[in-house]
């Protein structure tokens, strides 16, 4: 079994710093919150994902091409995981990017995107911590608010994170084809070019 690797060890999406202290020290003893690592699709990243939604089998260097894409983009995204200890491998996991406004006084809105927690770790508030890791980042990075998208049978979910309900999402999807996308994004799976034989 893969012994727990230190964040001293791994290349970060984000200062941990920015993790609220009182959150991290809530977790069990056998757990450890952090920034996504670069490396994390070898921790089950990807496996934990699959619990919230079908999640592709990308590549390590597909992984590697998203992470750093993410990472490009100075003060804006946000990913956090809650890793075992035991097994070093990932089992809770949310985003939050930072959006700026010309309204609000040049306010800033966190949008919660992508919280999911391993099956076999359900209930032991793993959910509640990284909501409120993100949370506790959206603030602390001048945010006014935070918002997310979330199905009828998660309010509740939410309504304990210390959200409430406020107005409607509303939803229009798109094909996505490799010539739409711009050059500097990572290619949905389905349209990475072959390579060539
Ligand atoms: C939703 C999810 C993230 C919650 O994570 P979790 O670690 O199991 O939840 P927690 O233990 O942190 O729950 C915190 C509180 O919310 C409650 N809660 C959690 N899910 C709930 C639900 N679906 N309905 C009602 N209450 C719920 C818990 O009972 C707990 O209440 P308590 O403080 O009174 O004990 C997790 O179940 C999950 O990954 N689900 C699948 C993916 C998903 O739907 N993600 C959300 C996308 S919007």
């Amino acid at each position: 079994m893969p012994s727990f690797t230190p964040d001293s060890e791994l290349d970060l999406l984000f200062s941990p710093s920015l993790i609220p202290g009182n959150v991290k020290s809530q977790l069990g003893a056998d757990l450890h919150m952090r920034p996504l690592a670069k490396t994390d699709h070898s921790r089950s990243h990807l496996s934990v994902l699959a619990v919230l939604t079908s999640t592709p089998d990308l590549t390590v260097e597909q992984y590697t091409q998203a992470f750093e894409t993410l990472r490009s983009c100075p003060n804006t995204y946000y990913t956090v995981v809650i890793v075992s200890r035991e097994t070093d491998t990932v089992v809770g996991v949310g985003s939050i990017f930072m959006e700026q406004k010309f309204t609000r006084n040049l306010g800033r809105v966190g949008h919660i995107e992508d919280i999911a927690v391993d099956k076999s770790m359900q209930g032991r508030k793993l959910g509640l911590r990284v909501i409120q890791a993100l949370t506790g980042i959206s603030e602390a990075t001048g945010c006014y608010k935070t918002i997310l998208n979330c199905s009828d049978e998660n309010i509740p979910f939410y309504k304990k994170c210390g959200f409430e309900k406020k107005e409607n999402e509303m939803a229009r999807y798109h094909t996505v084809t490799a010539a739409s996308v711009l050059p500097t994004a990572v290619l949905p799976v389905a349209d990475v070019p072959s390579p060539r034989l």
